[in-house]
């Protein structure tokens, strides 16, 4: 841990925790240092200038003014390594809400979370819906928040309520850190996540990979898996089969057994094919409802009118579950079918099975493109604007 060697070399340590940062002491200027992890700026300015005070206390002369000064350095020292940078945002909006915090107060370990340290974060939709504020009815926020839900990392502190869980400093882990969800936010080099959001990273990938998993690789698992319950020579249709989501789950449903359609764009036609899918249709010339018959489930990933249409090509006693759409009764009772919102909880149960299936099968994982901690603004713009095959990560 770079900032325990550093105090150690200093000389000024008196006992420090490798494991937790926690400076146990009798000096007033390391008092000041925890007062950084837990008491937040204010109080801190007020306790580095007191410690250095009091440093100086039982001095005279030359000594004092070198205990001053000395305590001084140490403390800013202290500040500027235990500050992370972070990409935040000061307000509802668009790319201009974003700013980089180089400044952000490592955030404050408590109860049942880890500390990880960042190697990356997976960029989804619903990064760029909260920062434009489509979230804030059901999750209002205090700002600056950070942004970012989707991560991959090493553990480099446990809670005091994690210590008996099966995770343990240096584990490399996958997850979720959002703010929405009890973290502290995945676009940063250092997150809050809590154990029940987080399991141990699938072994065959590598950060990149894994940090683009946890939101799209749950939400085909939970609605494929437990919602559908889809069996080996059923039929299903996935819309957006190009798409973060679309893509694992053409995967699984083939892994299952089952015969896949999906609509993509004509550009992603190939793409879909060298996942699995068995008949691909382009959604920008092509009518699905007009090729299709009989499907046992429908995969909606899009919405609106797309949703709407797909009733139609469902068998009686069918379902369709949408990531977009709440049920619609007067469709259900029409074509009596069962229809069913998802809304998706990245859980430790439901990683830990994917990260197993994800290792078992060999999946493959399409990293669009990578972009920096600096550069996230253009990354939720690229993810938005751009339409990625597959999906967009920033390197930390
Ligand atoms: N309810 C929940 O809990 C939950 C959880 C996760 C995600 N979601 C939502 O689910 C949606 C999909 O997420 P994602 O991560 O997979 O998004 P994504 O990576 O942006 O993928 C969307 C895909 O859909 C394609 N597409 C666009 N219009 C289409 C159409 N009319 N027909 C067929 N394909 C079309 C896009 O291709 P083009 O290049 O042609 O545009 C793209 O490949 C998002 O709206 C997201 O917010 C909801």
């Amino acid at each position: 841990m770079g900032i325990v060697s550093l105090l150690s070399i200093l000389g000024t340590t008196d006992k420090v925790s490798s494991d937790s940062l926690t400076i146990v002491t009798g000096s007033p200027g390391l008092r000041c240092i925890s007062c950084i992890h837990f008491l937040g700026k204010a109080k801190m300015y007020v306790d580095l200038l007191v410690s250095c005070i009091l440093r100086t206390i039982s001095f005279s002369g030359k000594e004092a003014v070198f205990n001053f000064v000395s305590g001084l350095s140490f403390n800013i020292l202290g500040f500027i390594i235990l500050m992370m940078k972070s990409v935040q945002f000061k307000g509802y909006g668009g790319s201009d809400v974003i700013e980089i915090n180089q400044t952000t107060p490592t955030p404050t370990l408590t109860g049942e979370n880890v500390l990880v340290k960042l190697k990356a974060a997976g960029i989804n939709p619903i990064d760029w819906k909260i920062r434009e504020g489509y979230m804030q009815q059901m999750i209002p926020l205090q700002f600056p928040s950070t942004l970012g839900m989707d991560f991959s990392g090493v553990i480099n502190q446990i809670g005091e309520k994690a210590i008996s869980s099966e995770f343990k400093q240096g584990d490399e882990v996958y997850g979720q850190a959002g703010v929405t969800n009890g973290g502290s936010g995945a676009f940063a080099e250092l997150a809050l996540a809590n154990v029940d959001h987080i399991a141990h990273k699938p072994e065959r990938l590598n950060h990149l990979e894994a940090a683009a998993t946890p939101l799209v690789g749950v939400s085909a698992w939970q609605a494929l898996v437990e919602n559908m319950k889809l069996s080996k020579n059923q039929k299903i249709l996935i819309h957006g089969g190009a798409g973060g989501i679309g893509s694992i789950a053409i995967q699984l449903a083939k892994n299952i057994g089952a015969h896949v359609a999906t609509t993509v764009n004509a550009n992603d036609d190939q793409y879909v094919q060298e996942l699995g899918a068995d008949q691909t249709i382009d959604y920008k010339s092509q009518k699905f409802e007009d090729l299709l018959h009989d499907y046992d489930v429908v995969y909606d990933t899009i919405g609106g009118d797309t949703y709407k249409r797909s009733f139609k090509i469902l068998k009686k006693g069918g379902m369709i579950v949408s990531m977009l759409e709440q049920p619609k009764s007067e469709l259900m009772q029409q074509y009596d079918v069962k229809a069913i919102f998802q809304f998706t909880q990245v859980n430790k149960e439901r990683l830990t099975k994917l990260a197993q299936w994800v290792d078992q099968n060999n999946i493959k994982i399409n990293v669009d493109r990578t972009f920096s901690l600096d550069e996230t603004r253009y990354a939720l713009e690229y993810q938005k604007d751009v339409h990625p095959r597959g999906k967009v990560v920033i390197t930390i």
